[in-house]
C-alpha cells in the first residue's frame, strides 16, 4: 500500500467530501485487474472453464488463497479441492466470483498501518456477520439468501476506509461513545453528514460490484431504508447485532447494538429463534474464522 496521507474531517465533511474520500482510498486499496478479467470472462459465453483457470493461474498468491476458502467449513464440499482446474470445474463460476472477491478485498486491505485496527479481530466480526446473515435468511426461506453472504462480510468495509484516511477522526469519536452511549453510526453521521454504511457502499458501487452488494451494505444500520435489497439490509441489520452482542471479533464500535424491530418484522424472525440459529452457526463461524485468517 501507498503511503496513506489523512485527510482532514473538513475534506471530508458532506456528499462532496464523501466523494473526495472514495477517490483518495480507491488510489490506495482497489480490487486487482484479475478480478474485472476474470468478470468479462465469466459474463463472455465463448469462455471455457480452461480459460477461466488459466486467467487465475496468472495469479497464485490469490489462487492459494482461494483454495484455502473455497475448503473452509463454508462451502463443505465434500471433498478437498486442491487444484484451480479442479475449482472451477466443481464449485461453479458464481461462487469462483465470491471467492475472487473476498479473498481480494481482503488483500487490499492487508496494508493497513499496524495500531489503527486489528484485521484478524476486525474479519472475525465480518465473516461471522456474514455466515449469520446468511443463516438468517436460509431459516426465514429467503430463496437468494445465499447472496446475503458477500453484503454480510462487506458491511462494515467503511470504518476500514476510515480508519485508514480519518484515524484521528475515529479516535475521537470512540471516546466520545464511550462517554455518551450513542452508536457509532450516528456520531459518524454528526461529524461527516454520513457513516461508515454509506462509505462501505460507495466505495463497493465505485468498484462496479452489483448494487446487490452494495445497496445493503448501505442500510445496514436502518435497513427499512433498504428499499428492493431491504431483507438482506434486514438480515445483516440482526446478524451485525447478534454478533456484537456475542462479541465475535469487532468492527470497532465496542457496544452492543439494538435490533429494529421493523427487521424482525421483515425477515419474520423471533428473538429465541436468533438465538437458537446463532448457536448452531458459532462452530461453522470459528472454523471459517481460522481459514479465513491463516496464510
Ligand atoms: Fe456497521
Ligand atoms: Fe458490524
Amino acid at each position: 500500500m501507498a503511503s496513506v496521507n489523512p485527510l482532514e474531517v473538513t475534506s471530508a465533511h458532506g456528499l462532496q467530501g464523501l466523494e473526495a474520500l472514495i477517490t483518495e482510498v480507491d488510489k490506495l486499496v482497489s480490487l486487482p485487474d484479475i478480478y474485472y478479467r476474470l468478470e468479462d470472462a465469466i459474463m463472455d459465453p465463448a469462455s471455457t472453464t480452461d480459460r477461466i483457470a488459466e486467467l487465475l493461474r496468472s495469479d497464485p498468491d490469490l489462487c492459494a488463497r482461494m483454495l484455502r476458502i473455497a475448503n473452509s467449513a463454508f462451502y463443505s464440499f465434500p471433498t478437498t479441492i486442491e487444484t484451480i482446474e479442479r475449482a472451477v470445474s466443481t464449485i461453479g463460476l458464481r461462487q469462483i466470483r465470491e471467492l475472487v472477491l473476498i479473498t481480494s478485498v481482503v488483500k487490499a486491505f492487508e496494508g493497513i498501518p499496524p495500531g489503527t485496527v486489528n484485521m484478524a479481530i476486525f474479519w472475525e466480526h465480518s465473516v461471522a456477520v456474514g455466515i449469520m446473515s446468511r443463516e438468517l435468511g436460509v431459516h426465514a426461506r429467503i430463496p437468494n439468501a445465499d447472496g446475503f453472504y458477500i453484503p454480510g462480510l462487506l458491511h462494515d468495509i467503511g470504518r476500514l476506509v476510515m480508519y485508514l484516511k480519518l484515524p484521528r477522526l475515529m479516535h475521537d469519536l470512540l471516546q466520545q461513545r464511550q462517554a455518551s452511549g450513542q452508536p457509532m453510526y450516528l456520531l459518524e453521521r454528526s461529524a461527516l453528514e454520513y457513516s461508515h454504511a454509506e462509505i462501505g457502499g460507495r466505495l463497493l458501487e465505485y468498484w462496479k460490484l452489483p448494487q446487490s452488494i452494495w445497496e445493503p451494505v448501505v442500510t445496514h444500520h436502518e435497513p427499512r431504508k433498504g428499499g428492493e435489497y431491504s431483507l438482506a439490509a434486514s438480515a445483516i441489520h440482526i446478524a451485525d447485532a447478534w454478533v456484537n452482542t456475542n462479541r465475535v471479533g469487532s468492527s470497532g464500535c465496542g457496544f452492543e447494538l439494538a435490533i429494529h424491530p421493523e427487521a424482525l418484522e421483515r425477515i419474520e424472525i423471533e428473538l429465541e429463534e436468533i438465538e437458537q440459529i446463532g448457536s448452531r452457526a458459532a462452530q461453522q463461524i470459528q472454523a471459517v474464522v481460522r481459514q479465513f485468517m491463516s496464510h
